[in-house]
């Protein structure tokens, strides 16, 4: 019988993984937010994800749920649980992506390295931290920050009032997380999938470049990780999949530190932009490998299949015309440049594609991924 796959979340993520589902015979379906989003050629339903009874309804019509997106509400997870639905990553992983105090407890209780950190829930308290880190920290929301909004580098408290001023009027109250500033010479992140049975496939660990808190290129495998930095990020991978539960895709931002050190910044449970060079750049990409896992299919190699991968992401997309008129300029006599568009607006700094590039030469590979890229400017 044919495995219907059910995808919570309509954006580039499910959208990605509808060619790797035609070609394993999954029946994928989308539950997506609005019509007209990224994977709205697998969208099967439209409706709010907060929903209980539409995403139950939607989830009573396929074998498994998984997501685009970590923003299911815990009481509606539980509720597919409770009415035995299949869910991967399940709640109890899930919760450790959604909030990230929980996330830095549980990495406490495991023992893995992480920044400096603190819960604080006023203005006297995070000060306090301010003044015993040398006077700059960084604030997060717990919950909800994507693409950097929700993360602030504060020189003083006061600089964090609105966020507190939003806390006291949430009805649960709350917390803010507060972190060191981590003095690094670059972030990586380590990909781990991992079935329900329990089998793991690790990726090559990768460096990620963010810019206005936006990852925008990717290097993969990171250059001079070889050894020590590879093993350590492949470890801290792999306790974080086996010790939180995950199932399917996950990814862990790192910092590697100016004095050597691997610290966490914060975990997907889902295919992750960190790990899109994968679909070109290794025998078994991201998105394929995620459906196997959520259907508890055998995992793939994760083995590159060049000596180097760089992905670098279109963001904004043209001022101007459609983002079809560029393709031809963006790919003439760039051979081993592969191009992937979201189906969206051209917005300024929305993500709205990516290019990924292979070769043995690490400048002509990023010079060639950086050169179609441009054609969108
Ligand atoms: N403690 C820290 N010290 C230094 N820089 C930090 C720290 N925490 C976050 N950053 C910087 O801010 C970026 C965004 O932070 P984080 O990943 O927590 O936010 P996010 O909005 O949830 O992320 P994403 O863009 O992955 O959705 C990081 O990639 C890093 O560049
Ligand atoms: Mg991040």
């Amino acid at each position: 019988m044919t495995v219907r796959v059910g995808v919570i979340g309509g954006g580039q993520l499910a959208r990605m993984m509808i060619a790797p589902a035609v070609e394993l015979g999954l029946d994928l379906r989308v539950l997506a937010e609005e019509p007209g989003m990224s994977a709205a050629l697998a969208a099967t339903a439209t409706g709010d994800y907060r929903d209980a009874d539409t995403v139950l309804a939607f989830a009573r019509e396929v074998d498994v749920v998984t997501f685009d997106h970590e923003h299911v509400p815990q009481p509606v997870l539980r509720a597919l649980v409770d009415a035995g639905v299949a869910v991967h990553p399940g709640p109890d992983a899930l919760q450790y992506a959604q909030d990230k105090l929980r996330m830095r407890r549980r990495l406490a209780e495991l023992g893995l390295p992480q920044p400096d950190w603190a819960a604080v829930s006023d203005a006297d308290a995070l000060q306090a931290f301010i003044d015993d880190h040398g006077g700059r920290a960084v604030v997060k929301t717990p919950r909800g920050g994507y693409d950097g909004k929700g993360v602030r580098v504060v020189g003083a408290a006061t600089e964090a009032a609105d966020w507190f001023t939003a806390l006291a009027e949430d009805a649960n109250g709350g917390e803010l997380l507060v972190e060191e500033l981590v003095d690094f010479t670059r972030e990586l992140a380590q990909q781990v999938a991992r079935r329900p049975s329990g089998e793991l496939a690790v990726y090559p660990v990768v460096e990620t470049v963010q810019r206005d808190g936006v990852c925008a290129e990717v290097v993969a495998p990171a250059p001079h990780a070889a050894g020590p930095v590879a093993a350590e990020a492949g470890r801290i991978g792999i306790e974080v999949a086996e010790g939180l539960g995950v199932t399917g895709m996950l990814a862990v931002e790192l910092f590697e530190t100016t004095d050597a050190r691997i610290l966490v910044n914060e975990l997907a449970m889902r295919p992750h932009n960190s790990g899109h060079w994968s679909q070109d750049g290794a025998v078994t990409g991201q998105f394929e490998q995620h459906l196997r896992a959520v259907t508890d299919l055998p995992l793939g190699s994760t083995e590159p299949l060049a000596r180097w991968a760089v992905m670098v992401n279109i963001l904004g997309g043209p001022a101007e015309g459609a983002m079809g008129d560029r393709f031809a300029t963006a790919l003439a006599g760039r051979p081993n440049a592969k191009l992937h568009t979201y189906g969206k607006t051209p917005r300024p700094g929305r993500k709205v594609g990516h290019v990924t590039a292979v070769g043995d030469d690490l400048d002509e590979v990023v010079y060639e991924a950086r050169a179609a890229v441009a054609a969108f400017d």
